[in-house]
């Protein structure tokens, strides 16, 4: 059984470049607290993963990283326990968890954030939306399909060369439709950002803020949502009407009032 810190960055997996490794070492010390550690051997132990191999995407609140499990990859996402993590969170999204969880210290509510990010991932994929399979979880360490190849990782959406935006927005209507009408779910957080695309088909991903449909800003979100595709897809010469992406995804489903009336 491998000790905690030769599960991140194992040995085998450093490059020669020097420079390279310190600035990994300087990124293993940022987020591989000793807790962090803990719960990386314990998801190890579990089976969940063999080794954590590099880190794909990091930020103020969290990383994602690429694993190794067998001849298959991972994707472990890792919140920073720290007061910033949840200092972009929307407060609808931030009591939600109060709600869901009764805890108030921010580890706790960072563990909670994760569990509820796994348990959203499950209920998209059941609904058959297109995101990654979540394999499990612990405290502030969350392990999910790998989206991408050997290669590398799906770019986001934002980044990727898209050949047909025709094409995305139908898969767009069709993974959103799904979020919304099958499991009955608004992500709040949607955009070519929380967006990777893969062989020419999109994934949603970071879905931890989404809210339940009868959620009292739920239309309101999935209209902000739509408006970032709207947009990024109209740059692309691809013109979209809003309303006719809101009712075609399923919009009209909402119980909310859009704005308040
Ligand atoms: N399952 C995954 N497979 C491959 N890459 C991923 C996966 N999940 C996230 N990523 C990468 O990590 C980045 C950050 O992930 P995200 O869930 O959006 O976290 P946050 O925005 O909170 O940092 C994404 O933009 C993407 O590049
Ligand atoms: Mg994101």
């Amino acid at each position: 059984m491998p000790r905690p810190e030769e599960v991140v960055f194992p040995r085998r997996e450093r490059v020669e470049d020097r420079r390279k490794e310190v600035s990994q070492r300087k990124l293993l010390d940022e987020f591989f607290d000793h807790s962090t550690l803990l719960a990386v051997s314990r998801l190890v132990n579990r089976g969940l993963f063999d080794a954590i191999d590099y880190p794909i995407s990091t930020g103020k609140e969290g990383g994602v990283f690429r694993a190794t499990k067998g001849e298959e990859f991972r994707a472990v996402k890792i919140y920073r326990i720290s007061n910033a993590t949840f200092r972009h969170l929307p407060p609808y999204a931030l009591e939600e968890l109060r709600r869901e969880s009764s805890v108030r210290n921010y580890g706790g509510l960072i563990f909670a954030w994760t569990r509820r990010e796994n348990t959203i991932l499950g209920r998209l994929r059941d609904a058959g939306v297109r995101a990654p399979v979540p394999y499990g979880h612990y405290r502030n360490v969350l392990v999910m399909e790998y989206i991408g190849s050997e290669e590398g990782a799906a770019p986001r959406l934002r980044d990727a060369l898209v050949p047909d935006p025709g094409k995305v927005y139908d898969d767009l209507v069709s993974q959103i439709g799904r979020m919304v009408r099958d499991a009955r779910l608004v992500h709040g957080d949607l955009s070519p950002y929380n967006t990777l695309f893969f062989e020419d088909r999109v994934v949603l991903i970071d879905v931890a803020q989404s809210v339940s449909a009868d959620h009292p800003e739920a239309r309101r979100l999935l209209e902000r949502d739509l408006v970032h595709f709207s947009k990024f897809l109209s740059r692309l010469g691809q013109e979209v009407l809003p309303g006719e992406f809101f009712r075609a995804v399923g919009g009209d489903t909402l119980a909310a009032p859009a704005r308040g009336e």
